[in-house]
């Protein structure tokens, strides 16, 4: 089955075609990043218009370097939530419309469950094949993004239950409002990973354990950064600033994954979301999880980020699984 794939949550528009859930056959991302630059952070008005001027040029540009047709599409997958509602909005119509005129189905997919879907992608050399897929279920999916940070228990039939989430900020964002504070731009994470590596992660004590077992916070450790870089007679620098804050938010995120898969008797974890692109966060988990005996996957670097291959890898199996959504369907927010 070739399934076209349309991801439109945030400011990134994306178009993949997927076969048979596995392996990506195009996986094309026009984002309107630069434009938001400027207001440190993503502004819904704008997205939503870029959304609109690039959504058919990034499919038609998907299908072309796949290789195929529009006629030899067998389903449309799209992004239904969380996101934002004006840029969902653009990509659920466009996705209708061709199912309706191709007389294809359409299957909306969840964001944050296609995140953790995209370590059981594999680019199109190298074939994973279908038997190993299943092999890594049931297992725990650590969803680290921009607006979430949560840990989900996924079933043999790609089900996912919601074990705990963040009490307040999500990490992805932990790391925009770090980057905001130290004047690094948007978004934060890539920069501060970058600054981190000049700075020792030891200099400054900050922590983010969260008040329950699993649960995760990250809203305290960003007005401990702040008070840090107001202490003008001791101030750190940002270089150490930024090691020691992504030391402490990564230690939080491995210590609670593993505990999960420890509480549920699973040695299978799977991360996904734009912090999942974070080289430190991977070494740690990777070193900690050997450890504790579980087998951790990320996936690759571009399908860490917003796309739409997870959205169609996804779909494919939810699909098989007897899942369906008419033309009413609409976006889901939060
Ligand atoms: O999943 P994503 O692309 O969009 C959402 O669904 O939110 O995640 C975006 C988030 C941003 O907060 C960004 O700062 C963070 O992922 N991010 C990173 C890195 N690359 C992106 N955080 C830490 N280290 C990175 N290398
Ligand atoms: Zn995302």
């Amino acid at each position: 089955m070739r399934v076209l794939g349309i991801e439109t949550s945030c400011d990134e528009t994306s178009a993949s075609v997927v076969k048979d859930g596995r392996v990506v056959l195009s996986n094309i991302t026009a984002s309107s990043l630069r434009l938001h630059k400027k207001y440190q952070g993503i502004i819904p008005e704008i997205a939503s218009r870029a959304h609109i001027e690039s959504i058919s040029l990034v499919t038609k540009q998907a299908l072309q370097e796949a290789g195929v047709k529009i006629k030899d599409i067998d389903m449309i997958c799209v992004t239904k939530g969380p996101g934002l509602v004006g840029s969902l909005l653009v990509g659920i119509s466009f996705a209708k419309a061709l199912s309706f005129a191709l007389g294809k189905p359409l299957l909306g997919v969840g964001h944050l469950e296609a995140h953790l879907y995209a370590s059981f992608l594999s680019e199109r050399k190298r074939r994973t094949n279908p038997k190993k897929q299943t092999a890594l279920l049931p297992c725990i999916g650590l969803v680290v993004s921009g607006g979430h940070t949560s840990l989900y228990y996924i079933n043999q039939d790609f089900n996912f239950r919601l074990i705990s989430a963040t009490a307040d900020d999500a990490v992805g964002e932990a790391f925009d409002k770090v980057a905001k504070i130290l004047n690094l731009g948007y978004p934060g994470g890539p920069v501060i990973e970058k600054l981190a590596k000049e700075g020792s992660a030891d200099s400054v004590r900050f922590s983010c354990r969260g008040s329950q077992d699993l649960g995760f916070s990250f809203s305290g450790i960003k007005t401990a950064v702040l008070y840090k870089t107001q202490n003008t007679e001791r101030k750190p620098h940002d270089a150490d600033i930024a090691a020691s804050f992504q030391k402490a938010v990564v230690e939080t995120l491995v210590e609670k994954s593993l505990l999960a898969c420890e509480h549920k008797k699973i040695a299978t974890l799977v991360v996904g979301g734009g912090v999942a692109a974070n080289s430190y966060l991977r070494k740690r988990m990777e070193e900690e999880a050997r450890l504790r005996k579980v087998r951790v996957f990320f996936p690759d670097f571009t399908l860490s980020l917003d796309n739409a291959a997870m959205i169609a890898g996804l779909g494919y199996q939810w699909y098989k699984r007897g899942r369906h959504s008419s033309y009413s369907l609409t976006a889901e927010l939060s």
